[in-house]
């Protein structure tokens, strides 16, 4: 066999060059989770996926976390180039690693405008979900949200809805917030809402508000609500 021409090792080398990035920023630094209860989720080309409310989606929060800010430094917000997911509910049972995390949830149509997890027209499903997953359909860098998954709250929980607030993605004069993460809710609140709107400067459609709520406990802990380690499954999937 002859040796590899100079060409040929330059292309391949190319070819290798070109695709590390994505191995080493995408799939390994995807979730990034710090051991305070935060964790970093990357939305970098991870388009697809299940986007209904029953399978996981691939930028979804884990167990007990919910959504509590938003991050872009690329496209000053027209994507989410960052998600921040935060452990909010100690006092729900784990799911043992088991999905789905939480047991109620919807899916909300950003294309069709369902900016809030709160839907006046079916208030039971609707009421106390909070934001857990970000959907979107284009392989891209940030991602570009087209559908949010809200789940309910675990038992003992509830949004208090008269201390809502909106946190926007950028300043009085439309300067986006690229690089920080200003577009976070405060300690204790949980995102509700996700916002789009046509900015007057590009024309484009930009995400420009998050809606914060906060938590509040109202279940007394009793003896039943404390977590017991439950026996070892077998080796089968029952
Ligand atoms: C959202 O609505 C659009 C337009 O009706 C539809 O094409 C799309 O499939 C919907 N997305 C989800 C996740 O249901």
């Amino acid at each position: 066999m002859p040796p590899p021409s100079y060409r040929n090792l330059l292309f391949s080398t190319g070819v290798i060059l070109l695709l590390l990035p994505q191995y080493l920023c995408s799939y390994y630094e995807r979730h990034k989770c710090f051991a305070t209860g935060d964790c970093i989720l990357s939305t970098a080309y991870f388009a697809g996926g299940f986007n209904d409310e029953y399978n996981r989606w691939i930028t979804e929060c884990n167990d007990g976390e919910a959504i509590v800010g938003i991050f872009d430094a690329v496209r000053m917000f027209i994507g989410v180039e960052q998600v921040w997911c935060k452990f909010m509910f100690p006092y729900k049972p784990p799911s043992r690693g088991i999905y789905p995390f939480y047991s109620q949830c919807n899916v909300r149509n950003q294309t069709m405008k369902e900016y809030y997890c709160y839907d006046k027209y079916w208030p039971k499903d609707t009421v106390d979900t909070f934001a857990t997953a970000l959907y979107s359909n284009v392989f891209q860098d940030p991602g570009v949200p087209s559908a949010m998954k809200c789940c309910k709250t675990p038992a003992g929980y509830n949004l208090d809805y008269s201390r809502c607030e909106w946190k926007y993605t950028h300043d009085k004069n439309g300067e986006h917030y690229d690089g920080y993460w200003l577009t976070k809710c405060e300690t204790g609140e949980v995102m509700t809402g996700l916002g789009q709107a046509i900015s007057p400067t590009d024309g484009l459609s930009h995400f420009v508000w998050i809606q914060c709520c906060p938590v509040i406990f109202t279940g007394a802990v009793n003896s039943k609500q404390i977590y017991k380690l439950p026996p070892p499954p077998g080796n089968g999937y029952g």
